[in-house]
C-alpha cells in the first residue's frame, strides 16, 4: 500500500499520510506523490477541494530524519528541484480550497504546511511543533513570514526560537485551527466542509482565495530564501549532531556550535 493515499470522491481529493509504522514521516517519494497529486488537482476540474489527513493518532512526524542525512534537499542550479520543494510550491500556489485535518503529532512540515491550508480541523489530541531550530535548521515553507503574520512576531518567535510543541486549544487561541473536535470525528468534520466547499461555485472560491492571498507578496521569494539557508543548515555540523542525537536517542550537544 502507498505511504501517500489518494482518494477522489464527491470532487473531494483527499491525500492521507499512510506510513503509521514511522509515525507517518515523509520521505522523499511521498514529497513526490503530493507534488505531483496537488499539481494535477489543480488543473483537474473535477477536483474541487483538497483535504490533506493523518490517522486519529498521528498526522505526520515531519521530514524523514533519515532522509535528512541521507538525501538532504537542495537547491543545485540546473537541477530539477527536490520533491520537498515541488511540494512547497505546489502548496504555496494552490488555487482551491485546501483543508486540513491534524490529529496527534504535527512536527515541522507538518504544522508549516497548515499555514498554506485555508481550513484546518484538530483533534484534542494535536500536538503541533516547529523543531527547527532544535534540530539545527531554520523554518521552511513560507513559516518565517506566515506565523507571524497570523499570530502576531512575539507568539511565532516562541514557537520557532524555543520549539517546544503547542497542543490543540493553544492552536485555536492563535487562529492556526478553526476548530477541536474529538479526535475520532475530525477527519469526518474536515470533509463534511470540504462538501460543502465542492458544492459552491468554484470560480468564485478560487477568486477569493486568491484576493486573500494577494498582498503575501514577499512569500515567494521568502521560501526561496528559506530553502538556501536550511539546505545550507542541513548540512552543517549542528544539524547533524541534533539529528544524530535522535536517532542515537541521547541528548544533543551544541556547545561547540
Ligand atoms: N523520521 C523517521 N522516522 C521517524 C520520524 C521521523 N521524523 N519520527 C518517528 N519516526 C520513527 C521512529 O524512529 C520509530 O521507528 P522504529 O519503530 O523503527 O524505531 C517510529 O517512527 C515510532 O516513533 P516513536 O518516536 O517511538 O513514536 P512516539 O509516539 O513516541 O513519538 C513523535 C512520536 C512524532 C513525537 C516522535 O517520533 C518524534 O518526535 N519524531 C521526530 C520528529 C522530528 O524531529 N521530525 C523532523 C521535523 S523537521
Amino acid at each position: 500500500m502507498s505511504d501517500i493515499l489518494a482518494h477522489h470522491e464527491a470532487a473531494v481529493l483527499t491525500l492521507t499520510f499512510n506510513r503509521l509504522d514511522k509515525k507517518n514521516a515523509i520521505t522523499t517519494s511521498m514529497y513526490s506523490a503530493l507534488a505531483d497529486a496537488l499539481t494535477e488537482a489543480a488543473s483537474d476540474d473535477t477536483v474541487r477541494v483538497v483535504v490533506f489527513q493523518g490517522h486519529e493518532q498521528v498526522f505526520t512526524a515531519g521530514n524523514d530524519l533519515a532522509d535528512f542525512l541521507s538525501k538532504p534537499p537542495k537547491v543545485v542550479e540546473g537541477q530539477p528541484p527536490a520533491p520537498v520543494f515541488r511540494f512547497l510550491e505546489a502548496l504555496r500556489v494552490f488555487p482551491k480550497p485546501l483543508l486540513a485535518a491534524v490529529a496527534g503529532p504535527a512536527v515541522g512540515i507538518g504544522t508549516t504546511l497548515l499555514l498554506h491550508c485555508d481550513m484546518v480541523y484538530a483533534g484534542d489530541n494535536a500536538a503541533f511543533s516547529l523543531p527547527f531550530v532544535n534540530l539545527g535548521l531554520c523554518p521552511e515553507a513560507g513559516a518565517s513570514l506566515l506565523l507571524p503574520n497570523l499570530v502576531g512576531f512575539q507568539r511565532a518567535a516562541e514557537k520557532l526560537l524555543l520549539g517546544e510543541a503547542f497542543y490543540a486549544e493553544a492552536a485555536l487561541d492563535m487562529g492556526l485551527v478553526n476548530r477541536v473536535l474529538p479526535p475520532s470525528e475530525v477527519n469526518a468534520y474536515a470533509q463534511a466542509q470540504a462538501r460543502k466547499l465542492a458544492a459552491k461555485p468554484a470560480a468564485s472560491l478560487r477568486i477569493t482565495k486568491a484576493l486573500m492571498k494577494q498582498p503575501l507578496t514577499q512569500l515567494q521569494g521568502l521560501m526561496q530564501q528559506e530553502i538556501v539557508e536550511f539546505g545550507e543548515l542541513l548540512t552543517g555540523p549542528a544539524a547533524k549532531e541534533a539529528i544524530g542525537a535522535i536517532m542515537e536517542k541521547r541528548k544533543p550537544d551544541f556547545s561547540k556550535f
